[in-house]
């Protein structure tokens, strides 16, 4: 049974703790030393049970990017749904549900095998859109799925689909697609268990993007092409696609200097292999564009969207060069769930947001002011470096062993003391008894690093105030690590 987490004067919070731990495996959860109970959502913020407000800093692991419970996203996904006369009808009644009209006629929630209009609607709208986007030419249609990780596989089947005697995968080392399948085949290195024997492994460059402050230094893909020029002599024609992530994601936030993945591209052209760009973190503006391909400047193969593409709703595809997704057979990527309406829904009213509210444009000011602030967390002696996109808005904040305490110690320590803020803190230096806002964290990914990635609707003043949050999480470490030396 994994552990309960009991944190003082969160009664509430303490009692859902418990009743999860008693009724669900920890396999189904990442260690998090907070376990945050989350009982409303709104826009860039949590409150727990106990009414205490949270800065969402993970926007859901990278899915909340137009933030959470948008009326104007909701507005738009229950019109596409057919939802939203007929609430209107409903106002001010309990149910919707009349003995004469036990059923309504709206989008079934579930189609399948079948067409629904919405489904078509929303090809084309996303196909228009990516298409149009510099490097897009290749996106000629679309593999839906319910997960990223099965959006992974199918793109890894039609791959193998190709040619039979295609049967080896390239994939970036450290990079994170999955846990289930080729997903899991291709995450990783090769010294996990549990290997694929028909992945091999190409280097990714960590150390040459450790921190910002490398952003644009003099990048040599001269080691990296002779890896490739090594696999290629060993597995010749028998290589089918290589996959990368444009940034490594759950490995600890590198981002790579442009000219890694064009080589990478420019490999892969010339030796008739797949190009597969796994967005399914990167895409609807973390890398400061609508995606990733666009920021390196790639044109890719495949595409596999995921997370932020229905901003809440489960949904997930593979976009890509038709003759590859077409050479899977009928029912070979068929499933339950992919393509139902309400992944369509959710994905028009996202698409149509992005464009209506400018989000990217209106970002970039608050891009701006995280990173500022973040870059002032490097005063803190345990923390090492931080990661991220220029104009985007995720980063990856790593922590080093000091005084005594290692790295990944004091990355959990910083998740903590966001969470709890200076309400519950022992001494006063930081206004004891007075209830403040936290900050909302994953635990750290790669063990030591933590993912800062606020939905992108973050205002700039809420920007700066939970920049303030997180000096003031800084300082009270410092002070009880200095107690402590
Ligand atoms: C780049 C990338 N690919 C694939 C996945 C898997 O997505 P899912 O958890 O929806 O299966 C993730 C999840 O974090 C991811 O970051």
């Amino acid at each position: 049974m994994h552990k309960r987490i009991h944190h003082p004067n969160e009664n509430l919070s303490n009692e859902f703790r418990k009743g999860m731990v008693e009724t669900e495996p920890k396999s189904l959860r990442t260690y998090t030393p907070t376990q945050a109970v989350l009982a409303e959502s709104s826009g860039i913020f949590h409150w727990t049970p106990e009414g205490r407000r949270l800065y969402d800093f993970t926007s859901g692991v990278l899915v909340a990017n137009l933030g959470h419970n948008s009326a104007a996203w909701m507005n738009r996904f229950l019109v596409y749904m057919g939802y939203r006369s007929l609430l209107a009808k409903s106002d001010g009644q309990q149910s919707l549900a009349t003995p004469a009209q036990p059923f309504f006629r709206a989008a079934p929630l579930t189609a399948y095998n079948a067409i629904t209009p919405v489904e078509v609607k929303a090809n084309q709208t996303l196909l228009k859109l990516m298409r149009g986007c510099p490097g897009g030419a290749r996106l000629e249609k679309i593999l839906w799925a319910a997960s990223g990780s099965e959006a992974v596989q199918k793109a890894l089947w039609a791959s193998l689909a190709r040619s039979q005697s295609r049967d080896i995968i390239l994939a970036t080392r450290f990079g994170f697609h999955g846990k289930k399948g080729l997903s899991q085949a291709i995450t990783g290195s090769e010294t996990d268990h549990d290997r694929d024997p028909r992945v091999k492994f190409i280097s990714f460059p960590m150390k040459e993007r450790l921190d910002v402050s490398q952003r644009m230094d003099a990048f040599d893909f001269t080691p990296y092409a002779m890896e490739l020029r090594f696999l290629k002599n060993e597995f010749g024609n028998r290589i089918t696609a290589l996959c990368t992530e444009p940034y490594l994601g759950g490995g600890g936030s590198y981002h790579p200097p442009t000219g890694y993945l064009q080589g990478l591209q420019n490999f892969c052209r010339e030796n008739d292999i797949l190009f597969i760009l796994d967005e399914v973190q990167s895409n609807f503006g973390r890398t400061g564009s609508m995606f990733a391909f666009q920021t390196y400047g790639l044109e890719p193969d495949l595409v596999i969207l995921g997370k932020g593409l229905g901003n809440g709703v489960a949904v997930a595809a593979v976009v890509g060069r038709g003759d590859i997704l077409d050479s899977l057979d009928y029912g070979e990527a068929s499933d339950t769930w992919s393509a139902n309406p309400m992944q369509a829904a959710a994905t028009l009213a996202t698409l149509e947001e992005f464009h209506e509210q400018n989000i990217l444009a209106k970002m970039k000011v608050s891009s701006a002011i995280l990173e500022e602030g973040l870059l002032k967390l490097k005063q803190f002696p345990f923390v090492a470096h931080l990661r991220g996109e220029h104009g985007g808005m995720v980063w990856g904040l790593e922590f080093k062993d000091y005084g005594g305490v290692t790295g990944p110690e004091w990355a959990n320590r910083f998740v903590l003391a966001n969470y709890l803020g200076s309400f519950q803190r022992k001494d006063s230096d930081f206004g004891k008894g007075q209830i403040q806002d936290g900050i909302h964290f994953l635990g750290p990914l790669a063990k030591k690093v933590i993912r800062i990635s606020p939905p992108l609707i973050i205002k700039p003043q809420e920007a700066s105030d939970a920049v303030q949050l997180m000096h003031l999480a800084g300082q009270s470490l410092a002070i009880d690590g200095a107690k402590q030396c």
